[in-house]
């Protein structure tokens, strides 16, 4: 088990309920044999690094920025609560935090979730459409560069093309759990371990217009075509990074039931929804049978409805088919 230590007093500022310990140590899953391990460099490594041009890293501090705090462009780039370090956390650098890193240095690549070949600006493209429920900045902008040169910055000195790699993604876990997963169980799950920070309705917490604790559901979260509706994304994320300070903490089983839970309830639609939910995750299947959209729970298809969360459009122009012909 690689122990991963928490500065956890940084927080403090939020005047969190449950911070004391000034650090944890946490289990996380050990790398598999022959797998490729590069550990992302860190700030200091990038404001010494003297070989740098002071442009460059200027631009690179931009896309840093952007990162950690994106959302200084809500209403432009992001329609709900989220950061891209909320779910790619420690700066986008963390093995097991869904690393970024790995899209510079294995795109362009065919990518199954749109089937075509993508650049790492589609990469990116990607998550501002899904999990931020937004649109991405325009490509070859100025904002665009600085994203591209942030992850190409924390990919520096890794093997190109190389795909066998440690601590990537979110999917340790595997695809599907021994036992199957239980809505009850998770709820209480999410009760026990969550709900202080997540909020009992899974609305997250805000301070002084500020998000503090990001939510799970609802409007201001990541939409229905988003990687984390994924039950299995899901799953070893929250095994691997939560509860926020004790990862590891919880059984492989209670991320499996509160991974269900938190994927059962209602999010912004589907950028790509057809206007029925089932006949969406027909046509998108490869994606949408790990997902309970367009599935019936509670007496209703989750997923059928107009509503796109704060967000005034549906769909991206950037999620138009593209063609090399
Ligand atoms: C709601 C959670 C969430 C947020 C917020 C989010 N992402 Fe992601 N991101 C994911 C998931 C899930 C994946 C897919 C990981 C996997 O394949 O297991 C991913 C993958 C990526 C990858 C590919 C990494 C690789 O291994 O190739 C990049 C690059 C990326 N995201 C960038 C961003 C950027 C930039 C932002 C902010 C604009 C962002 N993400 C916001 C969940 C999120
Ligand atoms: C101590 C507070 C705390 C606890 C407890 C906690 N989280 Fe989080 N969680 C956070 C914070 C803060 C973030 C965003 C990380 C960041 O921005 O650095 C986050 C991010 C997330 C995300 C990705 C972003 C989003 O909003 O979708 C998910 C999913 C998540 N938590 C699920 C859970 C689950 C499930 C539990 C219980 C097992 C849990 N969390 C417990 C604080 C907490």
């Amino acid at each position: 088990m690689k122990p991963r230590f928490y500065a956890v007093a940084l927080l403090s500022a939020a005047s969190l309920p449950v911070m004391s310990a000034p650090s944890v140590p946490v289990e996380l899953p050990e790398y598999k044999e022959g797998q490729y391990v590069h550990q992302a460099p860190t700030l200091d490594d990038l404001m010494n690094d003297q070989a740098l041009n002071p442009k460059l890293r200027e631009v690179i501090l931009k896309g840093r920025d952007l990162f950690m705090n994106t959302q200084q462009k809500r209403g432009e780039y992001v329609f709900n609560d989220m950061n891209c370090k909320s779910c790619h956390m420690g700066e986008g650098r963390m093995n097991w935090s869904g690393p970024v890193w790995p899209a510079a240095t294995t795109l362009p690549d065919f990518r199954g979730k749109n089937q075509h070949v993508n650049s790492l600006e589609e990469r990116i493209a990607g998550c501002f459409s899904f999990s931020m429920n937004g649109q991405p900045p325009e490509y070859g902008s100025d904002d665009m560069l600085a994203l591209v040169a942030y992850h190409q910055w924390l990919a520096k000195g890794a093997k190109v093309y190389e795909t066998n790699i440690g601590g990537r993604g979110f999917s340790s876990l595997g695809r599907e759990p021994e036992q199957g997963a239980d809505y009850d169980r998770g709820a209480q799950v999410y009760a026990d371990n969550c709900a202080v920070c997540h909020g009992d309705d899974g609305q997250g917490q805000h301070k002084d217009g500020k998000v503090v604790f990001p939510p799970l559901w609802g409007d201001h979260s990541y939409n229905w075509g988003a990687g984390m509706a994924r039950v299995f994304t899901a799953a070893s994320f929250i095994k691997n990074n939560m509860p926020l300070g004790k990862p590891g903490s919880l059984t492989d089983q209670q991320a499996w039931d509160v991974a269900l839970f938190v994927n059962s309830h209602e999010r912004p639609q589907d950028p790509r929804y057809t206007g029925d939910a089932k006949e969406t995750r027909e046509k998108y299947s490869n994606f949408h049978k790990w997902t309970r959209y367009g599935t019936e729970f509670n007496g209703q298809i989750l997923g059928q409805h107009d509503n796109t969360g704060d967000k005034p459009f549906l769909k991206p122009d950037v999620l138009r088919p593209r063609t090399f012909e």
